[in-house]
């Protein structure tokens, strides 16, 4: 366990993995979801990292989860970690992490291990599929009753392209779930873009929605309805955006 990165917190039955991500923070934005009745539903988790949103909604009952990821679970975590501290530290953006060979290990996949751990441990049913969401054959991965698309949208460089791919594999309800923007006229359908290290000192996010702006994507897209169900707190410039968008 000793050189596992955890992002999520899980409780394994005997301990709780120690999470950059904890418990409360994770039942909160679990919450915030607003998903309920996933009884006998199909799940796909796209960017599930360690899984624990896939693991939830195989607890909740859903007949069948597959859990999507590839990025994360190809970085040495570890050393990516202490990477991003030292940059961060030292005020300077990081360089992109999939250029880094000692950072970058897709043909071994060492940022999974949590993930693997985790599946092991709970018995879990859950199908990991590693694959880009961006390039993969989306006929191949087929369609789900729900979709979880949390923490990924400000990671995409093209975010139409991203939310119409997501829009071929929802049959149902696809939950969106991203950092986003206030502006002093909401109704302005705007993006932010962010080519630096402007949000969590981070390289790899690219663009922050306003609500509209997200609404605005949804629809081009291609889904039928968009309703928020966690907007912003009074007074946040930033904060994390929930979207229930319908085909
Ligand atoms: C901020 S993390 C969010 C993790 C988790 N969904 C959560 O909300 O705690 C973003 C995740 O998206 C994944 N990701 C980013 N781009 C992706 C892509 N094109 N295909 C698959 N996964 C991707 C990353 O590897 C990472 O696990």
């Amino acid at each position: 366990m000793e050189d596992v990165f955890w992002w999520h917190s899980i409780d394994l039955g005997d301990r709780v993995t120690e999470g950059h991500k904890s418990p409360e923070l994770l039942e909160h934005e679990w919450a915030n979801t607003h998903v309920r009745d996933l009884a006998g539903k199909s799940v796909l988790d796209i960017g599930c990292w360690d899984g624990w949103f896939s693991y939830r909604a195989e607890r909740e009952g859903a007949a069948r989860v597959v859990a999507l990821d590839h990025y994360v679970w190809s970085l040495d975590l570890p050393r990516q970690q202490a990477y991003w501290r030292d940059c961060r530290d030292r005020g300077i953006t990081p360089e992109p992490y999939h250029d880094q060979s000692e950072l970058w290990h897709p043909d071994t996949l060492p940022g999974k291990a949590g993930f693997d751990i985790a599946h092991k441990e709970l018995q879990s049913r859950v199908e990991p599929i590693v694959t880009d969401f961006m390039t993969t054959d989306l006929d191949a991965l087929g369609t789900f009753d729900v979709v979880f698309y949390f923490g990924v949208l400000y990671h995409v460089e093209e975010p139409l392209t991203a939310l119409r791919r997501v829009r071929r594999v929802s049959k149902g309800l696809t939950v969106i779930e991203t950092e986003a923007l206030v502006v002093e006229d909401r109704t302005r359908p705007l993006f932010e873009l962010v080519p630096g290290a402007e949000v969590n000192a981070d390289v790899g996010n690219w663009w922050i929605p306003t609500e509209s702006g997200l609404h605005a994507l949804c629809k081009a897209a291609g889904f039928r309805e968009v309703e928020t169900v966690a907007g912003a707190p009074p007074g946040l410039e930033r904060y994390r955006l929930v979207v229930h968008a319908r085909v």
